[in-house]
């Protein structure tokens, strides 16, 4: 009789413990994602280029091939493989990517943070400049 209490016991602890884990990782599982800042210095750059009728198009090209698998085709953030990392990557139509200057926008492709690559070295300035032009036009678009 004792010895099923302190089993039955045991189990509701175990169970306690598992739980509290479980949802304190789960219940919101952005909570400890910081908003990511850009120094301040990065809303100073600007595209040297000018926007060409084809800027889009390698814009959306890249994008395809590097980006879509996380932030998804639209840039909802919702990509296959974004659905899998603990931190979630950036939703492109969210006010709060829309409300940054391009600087920083180009800054953090470069910089990367957690799940989120650098590209600093994959990419031309000029090839992360139209990835920044077709992120600003998913963001326009539904
Ligand atoms: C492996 C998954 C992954 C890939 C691939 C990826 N990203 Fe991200 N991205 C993330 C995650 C996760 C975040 C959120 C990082 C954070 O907040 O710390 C993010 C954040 C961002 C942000 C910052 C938005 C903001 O203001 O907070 C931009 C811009 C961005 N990604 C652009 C891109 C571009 C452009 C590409 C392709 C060249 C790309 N990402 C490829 C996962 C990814």
């Amino acid at each position: 009789m004792i010895k099923n209490k302190i089993l039955a016991a045991s189990i509701i602890l175990f169970t306690g413990i598992v739980l509290a884990g479980f949802s304190s990782g789960t219940s919101n599982p952005h909570a400890g994602q910081d908003p990511w800042k850009a120094p301040a210095w990065a809303d100073t750059l600007k595209s040297p280029y000018h926007e060409e009728p084809l800027t889009l198009a390698q814009g959306e090209e890249l994008f395809t091939l590097y980006c879509a698998t996380c932030h998804g085709d639209a840039g909802y953030g919702d990509g296959a493989a974004g659905g899998a990392l603990g931190q979630k990557p950036a939703n492109f139509h969210d006010t709060l990517v829309k409300a940054q200057s391009d600087g920083s926008v180009f800054w953090k492709i470069a910089t990367g943070r957690g799940n989120m690559p650098p590209f600093k070295d994959v990419f031309t300035d000029e090839q992360k400049w139209q990835l920044v032009a077709y992120i600003r036009h998913l963001g326009k678009t539904e």
